[in-house]
Order: C-alpha cells, then structure tokens, then sequence
C-alpha cells in the first residue's frame, strides 16, 4: 500500500522548500526599538541586553542612517530620564526640549522619511517607576490619561508620526486621540499597546531605562493593577475591541512568544494591522543561550520571527531587527 498524499513531496529541496513557504520576512515587517540617553558620544550596552546600546543624540543620527540603509523604515524612540529629573507627575516629559522630544528631531533631521514613533508612559518620568500618577497608593487613572494626552501632543510638535502608549490606563487612547485631533494633529497615529501583560520578561528594559516600580512602602511593587493578567485571553479582545473604537490606528501585543495565542485571536477579529513586540527578556535568553553555546543564535532568531508573524503579526517590534535583516540580506 501507498500513502494516498505525500506531504514530504514538497519538502524535498530548498527550491520548492521555498516556492510553498508561507511566511517570509522581509525589513519591511520591523519597528526597530532605540534608547536614547543625553550627553555626547555615549554607546552604552545594556548589561541584560548584550549588543544593544543606550546612545546619545549624536550616535542616534548615525544609527538611523544605518538602520535606513539596511530597508528598516520605522522606529520606536524610549529616553532615559536622570533621576534628578523624574517627579510623580512626569513634568520632564513635557519639557518640548525634553530628551525624547530632541530624539524625535534628531531621527527626522538625519533621516527625514523614518517613520518615528515615540513611547508615551510615565515610567521613564516617573520617581515611583510607575506608568501613572500614584495616588493614596495607587495609579490615578483619569490625571494619568490628561498627562499622556499633553505629552503625545508634544511628541506630535516634534514631529513624531506616531505615539505609541505603553500604559495600559483606561481611555488613554479617546483622551490622546481627542488632544491630537484638537491640536491640528489629525495624521498622527497611534499605536496602542492594547493587550500588554504584566509580565516577568519585561527586566532587562527595566535596567535599560532604570525604570523598575521603586521597592518602597505604600507604593505598589508592581504593575499589575494596570496591565493584563497573563492568564488571561477573552479579555485581551476586549482591550482592543475598546482601544479601536478611542481611535487606534494599530493594536499591539506585548510580550511576544508566550502570547501568539492572543496574537492569532485578535488578528482574526479586527480589521486594523497587528503588532507584536519581542521584548526585552525574550532578547536576553537567546542571547545568554547563545553565549553558552546552548542553542544556536541565528537560527533561534529567526525560528521565533517566523512564529510570531505566522502568528499574525504584521508588524514585530524586536530588539534582533537589525541583526535578522543583514542575515536574510
Ligand atoms: C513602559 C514600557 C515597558 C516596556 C515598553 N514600555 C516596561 C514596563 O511596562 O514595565 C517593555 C519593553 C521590553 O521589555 O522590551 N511603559
């Protein structure tokens, strides 16, 4: 007896390997994420995140021009804020010579067809290391909207094509829409972290901006009263549901690998584009893995891209952008 199909057939070389394949990455899939920090002629790798760099503004020029040359458009800007700077309120992040409002300039200056999106949370800002105003103990939600709204209308006046909140507050996105709209900025986009988890893996960024919760009395150790519950899913199509009818332009899922599950529901139930971020400590295991000589880099990488857009994510913020696209070039 024969089998009636034979599904190996198809696999039988790299050419028709190839010809069936259906997911291909290309630059064009990249949000390239970037930390800036002030001062001069600053690279600073980050201890967690091994290759990948704090840079100053000067260095940012430079970078992008890079990032450009190798077909990856879009990038997500994050500022490290020094202490002496960071309040409950976030008032630094409204400073329109702010660090991030400066960064904005600087990528459009050096490469003026980047597409540039800016991180808005309080985080950075924050003496508390929260995304939000604390209050008695807790993260004010409705000040918090007012503020983010303020600060994506100052990252829009620098010339930021999307803001990108983080926060997970609720009504963020109708308070940053309506700001927007009542300032002129009617194409500037938001991407919205809609389902972002409170997640474990998020340490390594946390070193990189300095921006953990402060382990203090009274104030909440971590962010689970604001971001998602890893446990669960209906609910993830709920924050979206809700986030695209306050205007975003694009929902985002965070973290990536253990989430593809949310990442396939909710690319099945909306009609605007997808995306996903990789983050911070799904970067560092491969890394520290690879160091090792555990697994291999390359093929780890680009085993992980391929899952997470066969997932459905049409766009994947990832810390490994650069490194996948000069492998695939
Ligand atoms: C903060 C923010 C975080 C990340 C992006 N924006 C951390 C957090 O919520 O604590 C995580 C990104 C990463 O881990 O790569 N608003």
């Amino acid at each position: 007896m024969h089998p009636l199909r034979r599904s190996r057939r198809l696999r039988t070389s790299e050419a028709i390997r190839s010809l069936v394949r259906e997911t291909i990455i290309t630059p064009d899939d990249f949000l390239v994420p970037l930390f800036v920090v002030g001062g001069k002629g600053i690279k600073q790798e980050i201890a967690s995140m091994p290759n990948y760099y704090r840079v100053s503004l000067d260095i940012l020029a430079e970078e992008v021009k890079v990032l450009w040359s190798l077909g990856l458009k879009s990038v997500l800007l994050f500022a490290k804020i020094p202490d002496a700077l960071k309040d409950n309120e976030g008032k630094e992040a409204l400073n329109p010579d702010g660090l991030m409002q400066l960064a904005v300039k600087t990528v459009k200056n050096a490469v003026p067809e980047m597409l540039v999106m800016t991180d808005v949370a309080l985080d950075p800002y924050s003496v508390y290391g929260h995304d939000g105003v604390v209050e008695n103990g807790k993260i004010a939600n409705d000040i918090t909207t007012e503020i983010l709204a303020e600060m994506s209308v100052s990252h829009a006046k620098a010339g930021a094509d999307f803001v990108a909140p983080s926060d997970m507050m609720d009504g963020r996105i109708l308070s940053i829409r309506e700001a927007l709209e009542d300032e002129g900025y009617v194409d500037t986009g938001i991407l919205s972290y809609s389902a972002k988890y409170a997640s474990a893996f998020y340490g390594p960024f946390r070193d990189a901006l300095d921006s953990a919760p402060v382990d203090q009395e009274d104030i909440p150790k971590d962010k689970r009263t604001y971001q998602m519950d890893p446990a669960n899913r209906d609910e993830a199509l709920k924050e979206v549901e809700m986030d695209i009818d306050e205007g975003a332009d694009i929902v985002m899922v965070k973290p990536g690998l253990c989430y593809l599950d949310i990442v396939r529901e909710i690319r099945n139930a909306v009609e605007v584009p997808v995306a996903v971020y990789q983050v911070s400590g799904e970067y560092a295991m491969l890394k520290a893995a690879s160091e090792r000589g555990w697994l291999d880099h390359d093929a780890v990488m680009m085993e992980q891209i391929i899952a997470i857009k066969r997932a459905g994510a049409q766009i994947i913020a990832s810390y490994f952008a650069k490194d996948v696209v000069k492998l695939i070039s």
